[in-house]
């Protein structure tokens, strides 16, 4: 083997990729449930639209980007996540801002040069959402809602909403500066990520995930308890919003997440299955940073859902593979073609939206001979084969399920007709 998938990397093959278009089909209705629209970034952007988001102290940025110099020497970077581009594409397309809120989604592979692990990818999917203009609580609310919206859509009931509110301009600065005293006495309990974290940004060692930091962390001074009024009284709002939803949550002070560019509100969902550590996804309001990309003054919130981990969490509920309804069976050497033409008579029409109309239908193209294309036939499990050429009395048709002839069918409509009825006795329609 000369070539192997790059480290952190994966293929999705067939028999899994079906788990992935079920698990966007439904995100998808979810999203447009609540009124949000797609929106598809470019995998790559100018490396410092992450750096002035993300932030230049975090480890996306210090040691996580895909960074390039393109042919003409601009410094471009895949994207390690979605909402840096997603703002970026809000201001350029005025007619995303005709009317506030504006309500957006995405979904699609990020980049992150992390060591891999379950759950944890160079190249891995979100689906995200970001509402653009409210500042109140409600938008908070709908954010998280929303979250758990497509997780109930795919069968996960089980979740924990964890909540907590950084703070903003006013109050976040001297929680900054409390936490750094607190840390600085404890310095040489901390890792050496950490001690340098204690002069670009302190708020960062809460996130740290080394084990011998944790008994420090555990002691720090919580943020909650430096909000200004006016946060701490947003923060009560979200809570009695989540509460009015009938949405469980848990408090949680040392809830920092990765990304600078947080405002006040930030919350995690994790579900049983993932690990402590793992996060399903998580959010949180950035009222700065549309401003900070020379917009308008923009509140914003939004979340992003790890889809690997998602399926993780989905295990077997999602269908099983389509098998294909019929294979059409050359009986001679000569009649590959007819058995090509027929196939495509079959399936039917690509305008039929719901596929009621259309048949799976393949054919063998390997110049095999009959009883081995009944072979494959079975093997793929194909519910019924059909015969060319047609015989005088009409087609001949086997059911592979219950190893029986069928009645002929006289011609290629009254075939289709009658798959189409039997297919219907037996299952729904695709
Ligand atoms: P994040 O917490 O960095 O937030 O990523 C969100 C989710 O993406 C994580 O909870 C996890 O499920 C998944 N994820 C992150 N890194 C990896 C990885 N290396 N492999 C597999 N899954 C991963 C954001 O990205 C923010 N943009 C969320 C947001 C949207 N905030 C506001 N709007």
């Amino acid at each position: 083997m000369k070539f192997q998938v790059p480290r952190g990397t994966r293929d999705i093959l067939p028999g899994e990729v079906e788990r992935w278009h079920w698990l966007e089909e439904r995100t998808r209705v979810a999203m447009s449930l609540y009124g949000y629209r797609e929106v598809r970034t470019p995998l790559f952007e100018a490396t410092d639209l992450f750096v002035r988001s993300v932030g230049e102290s975090t480890d996306i940025v210090r040691k996580e980007l895909y960074t390039f110099q393109d042919r003409k020497g601009r410094s471009l970077t895949l994207r390690p996540e979605g909402t840096a581009p997603l703002v970026r594409a809000y201001l350029e397309n005025p007619d995303l801002r005709t009317e506030s809120p504006t309500r957006l989604y995405y979904m699609g592979p990020m980049f992150r040069y992390e060591r891999p692990q379950a759950g944890r990818y160079r190249q891995f999917w979100q689906i995200g959402a970001e509402l653009l203009g409210p500042a109140g609580p409600e938008a908070d609310a709908e954010m998280i809602d929303l979250f758990r919206a497509v997780m109930f859509d795919v069968g996960l009931a089980d979740v924990t909403v964890l909540v907590n509110s950084l703070g903003d301009a006013v109050c976040r600065p001297r929680y900054r500066e409390a936490i750094r005293a607190y840390f600085k006495k404890h310095a040489e309990k901390l890792c050496g990520d950490c001690k340098e974290r204690l002069e670009t940004n302190p708020l960062r060692i809460l996130d740290c995930k080394v084990p011998s930091c944790a008994p420090v962390i555990a002691g720090a001074p919580s943020v909650l308890d430096s909000l200004c009024p006016e946060c701490a009284e947003h923060f009560e709002a979200v809570k009695r919003a989540l509460t009015g939803l009938e949405i469980p949550y848990e408090v949680a002070p040392r809830l920092v997440r990765g990304l600078d560019y947080y405002t006040r509100t930030v919350f995690e969902i994790h579900a049983a299955g993932l690990g402590a550590q793992n996060a399903v996804g998580g959010g949180g309001r950035y009222d700065q940073l549309v401003k900070d990309f020379g917009g308008p003054d923009t509140p914003a919130i939004g979340f992003s859902i790890g889809m690997e981990r998602l399926l993780l969490l989905v295990g077997d509920q999602a269908p099983p593979p389509a098998k294909p309804d019929v294979c059409v069976i050359a009986l001679e050497p000569g009649s590959a073609v007819e058995a090509q033409a027929l196939a495509r008579a079959l399936r039917g029409q690509v305008d039929d939206p719901e596929h009621r109309q259309a048949l799976h239908v393949v054919v063998d193209v390997m110049g095999r001979s009959a009883n081995a294309q009944m072979k494959w036939a079975s093997k793929v499990g194909a519910r019924w084969a059909v015969f060319v050429p047609m015989a005088a009395e009409g087609y001949g048709v086997r059911d592979m399920t219950a190893g029986k002839d069928e009645a002929r069918q006289r011609s290629v409509e009254e075939l289709r007709r009658w798959l189409i009825g039997r297919r219907g006795l037996v299952e729904s329609p695709r």
